[in-house]
């Protein structure tokens, strides 16, 4: 059953399209250039809004927890004309074989899952051994500054009803470090975006291979 707070986050998602496309779609154009006819599972696609930075000619599989996401996904598929396979479902136990993938894609997921050791370990899994994980995640802030303070205390608000379990305050670089072996990493913090993104401004985008 979809819970209300998947309801509000659905509709957060699809109304902040616009603004998420200026935040990342720079970023989004120059990492989501895959290779044609590639394999490419996309974790927590949330809206779907990822399809439109992908070249057509790929296999996409969507892996999302949210049933209350896929008809807006299944609006993005028929628009872009991608040959898409969506699945419901968690990235925590990923339905699919080992090393099958050409790429995993994470955009803004390992701060919601439950666990994210579990999901990058399952990423590593179905990864191809010359297969890459492409990510742009926001991140904690460093120890010690007032908006990691202020990160470490979104559990006890109602930030996490209406960002559906999200984590400002996960170190998910220390994460993916420690499971991949080429790791290409970078720390950014978002330029705009106003009030609203100020909790989650820091940011990690990169690629890693098994
Ligand atoms: C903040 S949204 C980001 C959506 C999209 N990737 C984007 O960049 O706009 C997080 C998404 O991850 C999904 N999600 C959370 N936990 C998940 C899990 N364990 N498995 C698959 N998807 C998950 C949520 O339902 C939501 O769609």
């Amino acid at each position: 059953m979809t819970r209300l707070s998947q309801k509000v986050i659905s509709w957060i998602l699809l109304k902040g399209e616009n603004l998420e496309d200026e935040l990342y779609g720079f970023e989004k154009n120059m990492l989501l250039d895959v290779k044609p006819k590639s394999k490419v599972l996309e974790i927590g696609p949330g809206t779907g809004i990822n399809l439109k930075y992908y070249p057509k000619n790929i296999n996409w599989i969507g892996l999302e927890s949210n049933p209350e996401m896929s008809k807006h996904i299944k609006i993005k598929i028929r628009k872009q004309g991608i040959n898409a396979n969506l699945l419901n479902g968690s990235a925590e136990k990923i339905p699919l074989k080992n090393n099958s993938i050409d790429y995993v894609i994470s955009t803004l997921v390992l701060c919601s899952v439950n666990n994210p050791l579990n999901v990058v370990k399952e990423i590593k899994r179905v990864l191809k051994s010359s297969g890459k994980f492409l990510f742009i995640e926001h991140v904690a802030d460093e120890k010690g500054t007032f908006r990691r303070v202020i990160q470490n205390m979104t559990n006890y608000t109602p930030w996490r009803f209406f960002s559906d379990g999200c984590h400002p305050n996960r170190e998910t670089w220390k994460i993916i470090e420690h499971e991949f072996k080429n790791v290409e990493v970078k720390k950014y913090f978002l330029k705009n975006g106003g009030f609203f993104t100020w909790i989650v401004k820091p940011h990690i985008i990169g690629k890693a291979e098994k």
